[in-house]
C-alpha cells in the first residue's frame, strides 16, 4: 500500500488528484492535508468520502506549522508528498502578496524539511508554466528554460520550485516537478477566468475581459492534468522536471467566444476593461517531455471549455454559495472600480 499526502488536496486540482488517485488504483492511500483557505472547501471531497472511506483521510492543517506537518507525516505513515497547497490566484497576489511568499514559498520548505527527516520521502512539486514568464513570438518553454516570473504570484512559485531542486542536489531527496498550463474544470474556484466567465454569464453579468483580450493561455482539462501527474510519480525520473499541458493556446477572446456559444448566452456580455498590472501576454509550452512517458491529452482546449462549462451550468449547488459569499467582497475589490475601456 502507498500512502500518499495530498496539500491542498480540497482544492480545485488536489481534489480532482485525490479522485483519480483512488479510481486508479486499490492500492494507494491518501491523506489530505489542508488548511482550508477561502479555496479549499470539503464540500470538494464530500463523494471522496463517501466512496473511499476507508482509504481517505482528512487533516486541516497549514504547511507552514512544521510540528502538525510532521505528526501528520508520522501518524499516516507518509511515503510520499504531492505538494498542490498554494495561494494560486495572480490578481490576489497583486493586491496582498504576503500570503504568497509564506505558503508558495516558506510552506513549500517546510514540507521538503519534514521529507528530509522522515527518510528522504518521495517528493512531487506541483507548478506552473508562470514561472517561465511570458514568451514571445511562436517560441515554446522547454523545462531547461530559464525561469523569468514576472507576478508575485510566479515570483513565489518559482521560488518554490528553486528550493525543491535544491533539496534534490544538496540532499539527494527524490523530487520531481511539474509545471502545468491553465487547468479548467469541476470545482475551481469562480475566482479564475473561465468559472468567472461561465458563472456571470450564467447570471447575466458582464464578462471583465482584461485589456485587449488577445493574451494567449493553454487551457487544459484538469483530469488530463492530473493523469499526467500520476504517471510522473509512476514513471519520471528523479530529479527532473515536466510541462504538462495541451500544447495548444488560444486567444482569451477565442475562449469567451466558445463558453458564450456552448451557453447559449450573447456576445453583448463582453465588457473590456483596464488590464492587470503585469499582464503576462502568452504561455506556451513545449510537452514533449510528458508525452514521451506514454501521456496524451484526451481534451483539447476547446472540448475543456465547453465541458466546464456544461459542469457549472449543472452544478450550481456547487458556486452559487461560493459566490453569494467570500467571494463578493473580493469581486467588489477587483472589479469594482476597474475602468471599462471603449470598445471601439
Ligand atoms: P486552489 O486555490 O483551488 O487550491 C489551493 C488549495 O491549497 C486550497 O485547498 C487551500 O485551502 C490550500 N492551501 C492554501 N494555503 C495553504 C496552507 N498554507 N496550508 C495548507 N493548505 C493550503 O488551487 P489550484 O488551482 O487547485 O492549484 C493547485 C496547485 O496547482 C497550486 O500549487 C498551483 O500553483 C498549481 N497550478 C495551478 C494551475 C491552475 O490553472 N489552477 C495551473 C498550474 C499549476
Ligand atoms: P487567470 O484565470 O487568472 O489565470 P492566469 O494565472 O493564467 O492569469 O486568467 C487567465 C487569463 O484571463 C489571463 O490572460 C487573464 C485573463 N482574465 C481576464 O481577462 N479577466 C478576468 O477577470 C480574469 C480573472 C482573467
Amino acid at each position: 500500500m502507498q500512502n500518499i499526502l495530498v496539500t491542498g488536496g480540497a482544492g480545485f486540482i488536489g481534489c480532482n488528484f485525490v479522485r483519480y488517485l483512488l479510481e486508479h488504483s486499490s492500492r494507494i492511500e491518501v491523506s489530505v492535508y489542508d488548511k482550508l483557505t477561502y479555496a479549499g472547501r470539503l464540500e470538494n471531497l464530500k463523494d471522496v468520502s463517501e466512496r473511499f472511506g476507508a482509504r481517505y483521510h482528512f487533516v486541516q492543517g497549514d504547511i507552514c506549522d512544521a510540528a502538525k506537518v510532521e505528526d501528520t507525516v508520522a501518524a499516516r505513515n507518509i511515503d510520499t508528498i504531492v505538494n498542490f497547497a498554494a495561494e494560486t490566484h495572480v490578481d490576489r497576489s497583486i493586491l496582498a502578496p504576503a500570503a504568497f511568499v509564506q505558503t508558495d514559498v516558506y510552506g513549500t520548505y517546510v514540507l521538503l524539511e519534514a521529507a528530509r527527516k522522515y527518510g528522504n520521502l518521495r517528493f512531487h512539486q506541483i507548478s506552473t508554466d508562470e514561472v517561465y514568464g511570458h514568451i514571445e513570438g511562436r517560441r515554446r518553454s522547454v523545462e531547461s528554460d530559464a525561469l523569468a516570473p514576472r507576478s508575485p504570484y510566479s515570483a513565489s512559485k518559482a521560488s518554490a520550485d528553486l528550493f525543491v531542486s535544491a533539496y534534490h542536489i544538496t540532499y539527494g531527496l527524490p523530487v520531481t516537478i511539474s509545471r502545468g498550463a491553465n487547468n479548467i474544470g469541476p470545482f475551481q474556484y469562480p475566482e479564475k477566468v473561465v468559472p468567472l466567465f461561465v458563472t456571470n454569464a450564467l447570471e447575466s453579468i458582464p464578462l471583465p475581459v482584461y485589456g485587449d483580450g488577445k493574451q494567449m493561455r493553454d487551457y487544459q482539462f484538469v483530469a488530463d492534468h492530473c493523469a499526467a501527474i500520476y504517471l510522473i510519480l509512476l514513471r519520471g525520473r528523479i530529479g527532473e522536471l515536466y510541462n504538462i499541458g495541451t500544447g495548444a493556446e488560444m486567444t482569451n477572446l477565442d475562449m469567451v467566444e466558445i463558453l458564450l456559444e456552448e451557453l447559449n448566452r450573447p456576445r453583448s456580455l463582453i465588457q473590456h476593461v483596464e488590464d492587470r498590472l503585469g499582464h503576462d501576454r502568452r504561455y506556451s509550452l513545449d510537452v514533449s517531455k510528458t508525452l514521451a512517458l506514454g501521456w496524451e491529452p484526451d481534451y483539447t482546449p476547446e472540448e475543456a471549455i465547453r465541458a466546464t462549462a456544461r459542469w457549472y451550468r449543472d452544478n450550481r449547488w456547487w458556486w452559487q454559495p461560493i459566490r453569494d459569499g467570500e467571494f463578493r467582497e473580493y469581486y467588489a475589490s477587483v472589479y469594482g472600480d476597474r475602468k471599462v475601456l471603449d470598445p471601439r
